[in-house]
């Protein structure tokens, strides 16, 4: 058997518009409800080399200038190494074989701007390329999936959803593409960052204790199906009016059963609240929905817009002082490998 060569992907993270919360698996990370998502593009992407090698003794992640063996991380970090073990188990290699990552995010991680999403896909697509297994885009989003959740949906680009799956082993839980990033190309992401802090509890926590305690998230898994019927029934119609309202109220719904968990969480703050009003005050404005707010677990705001009024909310986004910095990315395509010489 060869040695694996060294090889690179980048990956990007996606936006979810009807989210994952809460886990009917913990260990491979199997979803109450389905979700859906939005890829983002190569303006905001993680980089992952893999080199496997057999003179280190553990797999080990190198994450912005940090090294750190993957036995002895967080959660998700030892759901790679479990992943890892069994990608070599697949390609037949000896488990002497040891995964020497580096990755680079071109944005800030831990902020609710998915980096473990865009993380967990490129590291699964350089460990496929690597190790020369071939795999499909299924069995690629089940692995990512078991590193963490929304990563199955940045394997594919486009508009994604990632079916909830009934098997207990999860065979059935991963993401298909619904439509290509060409379909609706006029569809903008402008993340407005107003907190680059860590959160305080991770999303690995935040699930597990939300689906342990909120009365209110015992609505949210068919509430999501619903709404992906219907948001999917928007995006065909190319209908921003009706997503933007169904995207804010999902989001909404989600945050009200995170504030429902005991001990409550809550990723939302003040300047969150602050601009959720302007959005809402714009719309008034001009009489239709021009720009949807959504969160993940985190305080900054992802504003869905069209490319026509962009620049028009980025201008009201920009008068708010308590806004950082605007990041903006149109729909993306998905992984790709890099091919260094
Ligand atoms: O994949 P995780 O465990 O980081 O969960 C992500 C959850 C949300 O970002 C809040 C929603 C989603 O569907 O991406």
């Amino acid at each position: 058997m060869e040695t694996p060569a060294k090889k690179t992907a980048v990956a990007t993270p996606n936006i979810a518009l009807i989210k994952y919360w809460g886990r009917r698996n913990i260990e491979i990370n199997l979803p109450f409800n389905s979700s859906l998502s939005m890829t983002l593009d190569y303006s905001l992407s993680t980089e992952t080399t893999v080199t496997f090698s057999k003179m280190i003794t553990s797999h080990r992640i190198t994450l912005d200038g940090k090294t750190i063996a993957l036995d002895r991380g967080d959660e998700k970090l030892q759901k790679m190494k479990v992943v890892i073990d069994e990608m070599l188990r697949i390609g037949g290699y000896s488990e002497d074989f040891k995964a020497d990552i580096y990755s680079r995010n071109s944005f800030p991680g831990g902020v609710g701007i998915a980096s473990s999403a865009s993380g967990g896909a490129a590291l699964v697509c350089a460990a496929n390329e690597s190790l020369d297994l071939d795999l499909s885009k299924k069995d690629l989003s089940i692995m990512a999936r078991k590193i963490s959740g929304s990563a199955c949906r940045s394997v594919l680009g486009g508009i994604v959803k990632w079916k909830r799956g009934s098997r207990k082993d999860g065979s059935d839980s991963y993401s298909v593409m619904v439509f290509g990033p060409d379909y609706w190309e006029e569809l903008t992401d402008l993340i407005a960052v107003v907190s680059e802090d860590k959160k305080d509890i991770p999303s690995s926590e935040g699930h597990d204790i939300t689906s342990s305690t909120s009365p209110l998230f015992k609505l949210r898994p068919s509430l999501a199906e619903d709404s992906i019927g219907k948001a999917i029934h928007s995006i065909r119609a190319k209908d921003f009016d009706s997503l933007g309202e169904i995207v804010m109220k999902e989001s909404n719904n989600m945050h009200a059963a995170m504030m429902d968990s005991w001990p409550p969480i809550m990723y939302l703050n003040d300047s969150s609240r602050h601009i959720m009003k302007m959005i809402a005050d714009l719309n008034e404005a001009e009489g239709r929905i021009v720009a949807a707010y959504t969160f993940d677990a985190g305080p900054n705001p992802h504003i869905l817009t069209l490319s026509k009024h962009a620049s028009k909310v980025e201008r009201e986004l920009r008068d708010s002082r308590s806004i950082k910095r605007i990041l903006k990315s149109g729909v993306g395509i998905g992984p790709k490998i890099l091919e260094i010489t």
